[in-house]
C-alpha cells in the first residue's frame, strides 16, 4: 500500500510572520489526519521557520527548489546541504521553474540526484502543455521528462521519489484534467515508464501526486484512481480549511 502525499506548493506567497502563522493553525487542522503524508512548501525564506513551527508534528516540510551543488558562484541559488536539516522534500521541476527559471530535464536529474544524496526526497514534477496536449504528445513527452528525470537514480533510491503529474495548461487555471486522464497518464504513461525502467515490484512502491487546480470539490474523483497517490497543490493549500479539505478527503477515500 501506498501513503497518499498531499503538498500544499505555496509558491511565491505568505511572507514570514505569514508563514509561520498559517503552519501554526495548520498543524492543528491536520493533526489528525495520520493516515495521509502531508507536506507544505514555502519559500526559502520561510523554511527554517516553518520547520521549527512543525518540529513536533507529523506534518513534513518541503523547499520549493534545490541546486545541484554544494556550494559556488551560483547567485540566488540554494544548496542540498543548506536545506538538509530544514526539509524532508524537494519539489524538482515544477513547471513555472521550467518555464521560468530554464530548469531543464538535465538540470532536473542533477537536483533529484543531488537531493538523494544530501537524504532530500525529491518531488519531481512532469507535464505537458496544452499544445503537446492537443497534438497528442502527452505520453511520449511525459515519458520522456521522467526518464530524463530518472537517469543514473538506482532502484534502491527510487521508494524516496515522488513523482507529480501536472498538466500545465491545468496548474492555476481553473482547467483540471479529469480523474479517467489523471488516472490514464499516472498508471498507463508514468507508472509503465517505472515498471520499465526498475521492474512492477519498485514501480509499485513510487507514490505519483496529480496537480493542477486542485480543489475540494474534485479531490474525491482524483484519489478514487487507483495509480492517483495524492496531490500536488497550489491555490487551495493557501487556507487551512480548503488544504484541510483535500488531506480529510485523501483519508477517507484512500482508507488507511
Ligand atoms: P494549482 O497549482 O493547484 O494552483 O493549479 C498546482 C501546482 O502548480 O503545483
Amino acid at each position: 500500500m501506498r501513503t497518499p502525499i498531499i503538498a500544499g506548493n505555496w509558491k511565491m506567497n505568505k511572507t514570514l510572520p505569514e508563514s509561520v502563522a498559517f503552519v501554526e493553525e495548520l498543524a492543528k487542522a491536520l493533526a489528525p489526519y495520520s493516515t495521509v503524508e502531508r507536506v507544505v512548501a514555502p519559500t526559502f525564506v520561510s523554511l527554517a521557520a516553518v520547520s521549527s513551527v512543525l518540529a513536533n508534528t507529523e506534518i513534513a516540510v518541503s523547499s520549493q527548489n534545490v541546486h545541484w551543488e554544494d556550494s559556488g558562484a551560483y547567485t540566488s541559488e540554494v544548496a542540498p546541504v543548506m536545506i538538509q536539516d530544514l526539509v524532508e522534500y524537494a519539489i524538482i521541476g515544477h513547471s513555472e521553474c521550467r518555464a521560468y527559471l530554464n530548469e531543464t530535464d538535465e538540470k532536473v536529474n542533477k537536483k533529484a540526484k543531488a537531493a538523494l544524496a544530501h537524504g532530500i526526497k525529491p518531488i519531481i514534477a512532469v507535464g505537458e502543455s496544452l499544445e503537446q496536449n492537443e497534438a497528442g504528445e502527452t505520453t511520449s513527452f511525459v515519458g520522456g521528462q521522467v526518464r530524463a528525470a530518472l537517469d543514473g537514480i538506482p532502484a534502491e533510491d527510487m521508494p524516496k521519489v515522488v513523482i507529480a503529474y501536472e498538466p500545465i495548461w491545468a496548474i492555476g487555471t481553473g482547467k483540471s484534467a479529469s480523474g479517467e486522464i489523471a488516472q490514464n497518464i499516472i498508471g498507463g504513461t508514468i507508472r509503465s515508464v517505472l515498471i520499465d525502467l526498475y521492474g512492477d515490484a519498485v514501480a509499485q512502491q513510487v507514490r505519483i501526486q496529480y496537480g493542477g487546480s486542485v480543489k475540494p470539490n474534485n479531490m474525491e474523483e482524483y484519489m478514487s484512481q487507483p495509480d492517483v497517490d495524492g496531490a500536488l497543490v497550489g491555490g487551495a493549500s493557501l487556507k487551512v480549511d480548503a488544504f484541510t479539505d483535500l488531506v480529510r478527503i485523501a483519508a477517507e477515500v484512500k482508507g488507511s
